[in-house]
């Protein structure tokens, strides 16, 4: 079965096997199968967080369990088990139709809402993390069902326990989530102030928050329906004080943030432009002319070119900064 239609970037794999699992069930006798067989597993929901680099010599679930479900609800918070094959910006529409805030900032986001821990997905100030409460997955040998607190997750920025220690192991197949009834507006990161400026809104609101970071996402990020992509292709690199203060000095304009353990947090796509790798394109595989951070596939390109320009801006921001840059997105 042709993956081109299972991932964003567009990248024409074959998978040796290919199901779709909608319910439990189906995802345990896929598991079964595969298992019996002696095949590999890959799930994918929206196929927006994955580089195919070859054919996959396995079995490919497609996650299509569906559902929501209130969990619990009172004056102040709102408790949501959600499948997961459920479309995440769907999700958030769901929220903000029903004025659960709490997600607003990470409208937008493609993909399915079992991946979102994966990565612990943010964007605009917010990470998931912040309203996980739980999950609910299957293990891929033993079928056993496991829950998971938000501490066994391990959530870090862009990592859980999912990309790291239970690599492979699990099956997401739902997640909780816990919104406010009583939002808190975080407005602080990025350009969220000036695009509410712009739109005049007066009266602050979860729904004009949502609104001006779909005006902010839309205007710098490629749409994979129109140039293959996976949205930013490495995560932004920390680095000591001491470091950043000697990079400071050599470029002064380079952007950057202060975390929480006192290391800085440079901007990647600050890098790779002032490394002048903006708008490269070899072939069909390059590097977004709007947003260096995010490597596109412009037609036919393989998942190897690809590589072949990942390669290119790590080896090319290392040897100007002396920053290792690691893809943020998962390499198959
Ligand atoms: P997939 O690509 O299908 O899978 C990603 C990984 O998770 C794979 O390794 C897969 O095997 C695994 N996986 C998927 N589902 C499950 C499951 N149910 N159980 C176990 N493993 C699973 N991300 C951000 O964090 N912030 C952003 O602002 C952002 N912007 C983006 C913008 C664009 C234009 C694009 C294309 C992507 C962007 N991303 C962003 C990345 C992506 O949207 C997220 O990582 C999203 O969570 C991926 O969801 P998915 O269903 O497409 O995952
Ligand atoms: N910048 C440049 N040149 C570029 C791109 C960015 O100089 O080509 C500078 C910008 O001017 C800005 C800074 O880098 O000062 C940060 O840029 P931006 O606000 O666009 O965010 P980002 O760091 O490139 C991150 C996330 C995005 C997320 C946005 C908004 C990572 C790896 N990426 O991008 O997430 O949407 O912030 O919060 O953390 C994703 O994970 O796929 C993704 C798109």
């Amino acid at each position: 079965v042709s993956l081109k239609p299972y991932n964003t970037f567009g990248i024409e794999q074959y998978a040796r096997h290919f199901t779709k699992a909608a319910s439990v069930e189906e995802l345990k006798e896929a598991l079964l199968w595969a298992k019996k067989k002696e095949q590999p597993t890959l799930i994918i929901g929206g196929g927006s967080n994955i580089l195919l680099t070859g054919d996959y010599n396995g079995l490919v679930i497609k996650n299509e369990l569906q559902g929501y479900q209130v969990v619990s609800d009172d004056d102040d918070f709102v408790t949501i088990k959600v499948a997961a094959g459920e479309i995440w910006h769907q999700f958030v529409l769901h929220c903000l139709k029903h004025q659960y805030a709490g997600v607003e900032n990470l409208a937008l986001i493609p993909g399915c809402v079992g991946a979102s821990p994966m990565q612990n997905i943010g964007a605009y100030g917010v990470e998931i993390k912040e309203v996980f409460c739980e999950l609910t997955a299957v293990h891929r040998l033993d079928h056993t069902t496991k829950v998971f607190s938000k501490e066994e997750c391990s959530f870090g920025y862009r990592e859980s326990v999912f990309k790291n220690s239970y690599k492979d192991q699990f099956v997401i197949t739902d997640v909780t989530y816990r919104l406010q009834k009583k939002p808190v507006f975080h407005i602080e990161y990025g350009a969220i102030r000036q695009e509410l400026d712009r739109l005049n809104v007066t009266e602050l609101s979860i729904n004009a928050i949502a609104q001006a970071v779909i005006n902010i996402r839309s205007s710098k990020l490629p749409d994979p329906a129109e140039i293959g992509n996976a949205g930013s292709f490495f995560k932004n690199p920390s680095v000591e004080q001491s470091q950043y203060l000697s990079l400071k000095k050599a470029w002064p304009d380079m952007m950057a943030y202060e975390n929480a353990d006192g290391t800085m947090k440079l901007a990647a796509g600050w890098l790779i432009e002032h490394a002048g790798l903006k708008g490269y394109r070899k072939g069909d595989a390059g590097i977004h002319e709007k947003q260096a951070l995010v490597l596109v596939n412009y037609g036919n390109a393989s998942g190897r070119e690809l590589l072949e320009v990942c390669n290119l801006v790590t080896d090319t921001v290392f040897r100007k900064y002396g920053v290792q840059l690691h893809p943020e997105v998962n390499v198959i």
